[in-house]
């Protein structure tokens, strides 16, 4: 039965990390994977994990199944995260959130449920996105489109195309809106942008699907839900995917949501039973470790400070590896303008790098990026940048 079955092509991201693994070359970097890394070059437990693990081991008396949804307190902060403590979204019952496997988890669980339930089987994606969207989407039945993001020439946003894109779209059609930091390119909409997207997406009765894997990443935990608020403050209907990945480091243990909003109370629950069927369907229901992490940091305050102030930290830490890379790439006499980069939020990089500089920073010097000249600026340190940079500088 396997015979005639074609070899599939590497994961654009997770491929790397495989390619990585096996070159024997001692001073090799990989930027490919958005995994965050201190200036030593680890991806250390956050100490409010470690502190919520030991709680979780005292306390924790039954390893029994979960119902489909997960943890119920960890869905309720998780809808604090997103919405705030006090959103009318909330209080009106409108919320309904299910614990999913990671990000990819929880938006193949809402893309499913989409399918197989709503007339919206369109979905209307950045370009560039993320590499595995079109993966998950497809394999879920949803028909893809591409609405204009990335400006090469300005190294920005490209509104207009982006709002005209948009308003080809068909009542019902679903669009993917990046929550922030967006990736590939690192680069958001301003608030007046979230204001406009969020006029035409009601305008047009499109419905909006957020990837929200960076909360914390660009300005601050509450600062970075601006731009889902505005735009939930404007339709009746949407979902969320989110992760937890990045900003709790807890990568291994895929823990992401997703969260369905209804117009009201009773509409949503029953669009939350066919979630709940999807997931029955797909894994039964969710592994309970990440979450009762999360929930237990979210809902004690110590903890919570703790992390808060872990957030910060990467955040800051990578801004500085920003400046110090475009700093460096000057140094290094490229004549280029890189100062673009500062600019960026979340992890990503977006460098410009064409393929054949990609291919040839691997293969002379040891160094990955992604194919389309995405650098995991959160890989870099104080001590490989320079490496980094003069390699640029030779490839450029
Ligand atoms: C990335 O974009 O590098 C991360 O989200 C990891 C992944 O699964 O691709």
């Amino acid at each position: 039965i396997f015979t005639n079955v074609a070899a599939a092509p590497a994961d654009p991201i997770l491929g790397l990390t495989e390619a990585f693994k096996k070159d024997p070359r001692e001073d090799k970097v990989n930027l490919g994977v958005g995994v965050y890394k201190t200036d030593a070059g680890l991806t250390p437990v956050l100490k409010s994990v470690k502190l919520a693990e030991e709680k979780l081991l005292q306390e924790e008396t039954s390893k029994n199944y979960l119902g489909i949804e997960g943890v119920q307190l960890y869905n309720k902060v998780v809808q604090e995260l997103l919405f705030g403590a006090n959103s009318s979204i909330i209080s009106e019952g409108r919320a309904f959130t299910a614990q999913a496997p990671g990000g990819t988890g929880s938006l193949r669980v809402a893309a499913e449920f989409l399918v197989n339930n709503t007339e919206s089987k369109v979905i209307w994606v950045s370009n560039p996105t993320w590499a595995n969207h079109k993966n998950i989407f497809e394999a879920a039945g949803l028909t893809i489109k591409e609405y204009r993001y990335y400006d090469a020439a300005t190294q920005g946003l490209d509104f207009e195309a982006m709002l005209g894109d948009l308003a080809q779209a068909e009542q019902g059609d679903l669009v993917l809106l990046h929550g922030c930091c967006h990736n590939p390119s690192g680069i958001d909409p301003v608030t007046e942008q979230w204001q406009a997207i969020a006029e035409l997406v009601a305008a047009k009765q499109l419905v909006p699907l957020f990837d929200f894997a960076y909360q914390g990443f660009g300005d601050g935990v509450e600062e970075d839900a601006a731009g889902l608020r505005t735009v939930a403050a404007a339709v009746p209907e949407f979902l969320v995917a989110n992760s937890f990945s990045k900003n709790f480091g807890l990568y291994n243990e895929r823990i992401g949501a997703v969260t369905l909003v209804a117009k009201d109370q009773a509409e949503g629950e029953k669009a939350f039973s066919q979630v709940k069927r999807t997931i029955r369907a797909n894994y039964s229901n969710p592994p309970a470790h990440g979450a009762l992490i999360v929930s237990t940091i979210l809902s004690t305050p110590e903890l919570k400070a703790i992390w808060e102030n872990e957030v910060k930290e990467m955040r800051e830490r990578i801004a500085k590896m920003r400046l110090l890379f475009v700093k460096t790439l000057a140094a290094e006499g490229v004549e280029q303008d890189f100062s673009f980069i500062s600019g960026q939020k979340g992890m990503f990089s977006f460098s410009g790098l064409n393929k054949q500089q990609v291919e040839q920073l691997k293969t002379e010097f040891g160094i990955y990026i992604v194919g389309s000249g995405r650098i995991s600026v959160a890989g870099m340190t104080t001590s490989n940048v320079p490496v980094i940079c003069q390699a640029i500088a030779k490839v450029l």
